[in-house]
């Protein structure tokens, strides 16, 4: 059995900034304490990237600070709200792949998970930057890593930012993963990944695409309201924060929605 933790979309600002009245920080800190009293004993803690709301270094500083205080191994992967260079430029001690991607494999007991770097940069060119794209090179390394996790007779869980796929809301579509193709082709080739985890959306959805089941969750921070068809992908509400939890067993997973803002006023775990 493997215990994950998901968090995704962490948007850290600057202290004093705030998102729609939101503190990313104070959303964060309350996460990392559930985590810390709940989940001591998970295996690791996956963030799927919009780390920073800018890609600024104090940004990154200060939410280095922050996740410090986890207790589990931590794993990071970037965004779309992310500059590569910046993060690495302070989480000095992140695993890149041959490239310099922001890419790693994590080899469980019972599984591996691969982390995606689906950042569409440099150049940091908005808006284009903020649709996904895994390079021939990236693609490349995907393949390497699905290749000798099937040689080994391990399931595969993908992590990334960028939804792979539609999800229903037409703003957030248009800036999905670009090569969405590609990269089914791909993973249907080797036919052994167990479950796909991204983010981007800031919004708990759950479905299967070619077959293939997959978990967004909610951002600690702001969230994606309805309609569907809102055209403007920045649009932002004010609800509970939320991380996943993942666990494996012997013939599947569990994806659990921990909606930690809720959990909190419960007396139980006052
Ligand atoms: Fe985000």
């Amino acid at each position: 059995m493997t215990k994950l933790i998901v968090f995704t979309d962490l948007h850290m600002v600057p202290e004093g900034n705030t998102i729609i009245g939101l503190d990313p920080f104070k959303r964060l800190e309350t996460g990392i304490e559930h985590v810390n009293t709940y989940h001591p004993d998970a295996d690791g803690v996956i963030v799927t990237g919009d780390l920073v709301h800018h890609g600024d270094v104090v940004s990154y500083q200060r939410l280095k600070a922050l996740l410090d205080r986890l207790t589990p191994p931590l794993y990071l992967a970037v965004g779309n709200h992310d500059s590569r260079e910046n993060f690495l430029s302070v989480f000095t001690e992140t695993v890149t792949d041959e490239n310099g991607f922001v890419q790693r494999a994590l080899d469980f007991a019972d599984c591996r998970a691969l982390i995606l770097d689906s950042l569409f940069a440099p150049p940091y060119d908005y808006p284009m930057t903020h649709a996904g794209f895994l390079c021939a090179k990236r693609m490349r390394w995907l393949e390497t890593e699905l290749k000798s996790a099937k040689d080994a007779g391990k399931p595969v869980l993908i992590f990334l930012h960028h939804p792979p796929h539609k999800t229903g809301f037409t703003g957030m579509d248009l800036i999905k993963l670009i090569n969405e193709s590609d990269f089914y082709d791909l993973v249907e080739t080797y036919g052994n990944v167990r479950h796909i985890f991204a983010g981007h959306v800031h919004r708990t959805i759950n479905g299967s695409h070619r077959g293939i089941p997959y978990s967004i969750f909610k951002s600690p921070v702001h969230q994606q309201p309805m309609p569907f068809d809102m055209p403007d992908a920045s649009l932002s509400v004010d609800e509970p924060a939320a991380y996943g939890i993942v666990v494996t067993t012997e013939h599947g997973l569990q994806v659990h929605n921990e909606d930690y803002e809720i959990a909190k006023r419960d007396p139980a775990h006052a």
